[in-house]
């Protein structure tokens, strides 16, 4: 029986993809380093400092460095998420978290991102979730199973009692790893969810329960 739905936040609750490619390609600009949109589709889901190594594409600095350039491309980010206001929540997120608290799941953030409690402040969702999982919850970051694991455990289900809703390749995979049901949020780099849409406006919570149910049996 499905107990909780766990939401990814970038990507899913919100889109902040342009703003981390807006840091990004500061940063990489200022040190010469071509960095693309395309490259920065690679970064979507794994944590900050995966990303730098992403960007990097093999280019040797040292652990002073990279800290510094983690740091300089967190201080460009904040910038951007001052913007961020509750308009910024994506087609039928406000819906479809009213449905399912309506339905009696239990709800919770399971991010990579260290700025998911400021996002979720931003956004007015702070105290929509049961439990917020972030880029501080766990060591091994997605597509490790860990932080979708956590949530399960501050949640107190079974991860075969819950469903993670994500965007990235690397969230699908960690969610996949750690047993969880599936869907691929945008279709894009997650066709290997369980069930893929393209947003949440219109979803009808209990379509979904509905069609992951008849995966499980
Ligand atoms: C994820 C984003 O949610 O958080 C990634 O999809 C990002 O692109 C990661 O790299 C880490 O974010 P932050 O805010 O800790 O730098
Ligand atoms: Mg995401």
């Amino acid at each position: 029986m499905i107990k909780a739905f766990i939401f990814d936040l970038d990507g899913v609750i919100t889109d902040t993809a342009e703003f981390h490619y807006l840091a990004w390609k500061r940063l990489a600009d200022e040190e010469h380093i071509p960095f693309t949109r395309a490259d920065n589709e690679q970064l979507r889901g794994v944590s900050r400092q995966e990303s730098l190594k992403r960007l990097l594409k093999g280019r040797v600095i040292s652990a002073e460095q990279a800290q510094a350039w983690m740091t300089r491309k967190n201080v460009y980010y904040l910038s951007h998420l001052e913007q961020v206001t509750p308009q910024n929540r994506l087609p039928g997120v406000t819906e479809f978290i009213e449905q399912s608290r309506a339905a009696g799941l239990k709800l919770a953030i399971g991010s990579a991102s260290r700025n998911a409690k400021n996002v979720l402040t931003r956004l007015e969702l702070f105290d929509a979730f049961d439990i917020i999982g972030d880029g501080y919850s766990v060591v091994n970051t997605k597509p490790a199973p860990d932080l979708f694991i956590w949530v399960a455990g501050g949640l107190g289900i079974h991860v075969l009692e819950g469903v993670v809703f994500e965007d990235a390749e690397a969230g699908v995979d960690a969610a996949l790893a750690a047993g969880f049901l599936t869907v691929g949020m945008g279709c894009a780099n997650v066709n290997h969810a369980h069930l893929c849409l393209n947003d949440l406006s219109g979803v009808q919570v209990k379509d979904v329960l509905a069609q992951l149910s008849s995966i499980r049996g």
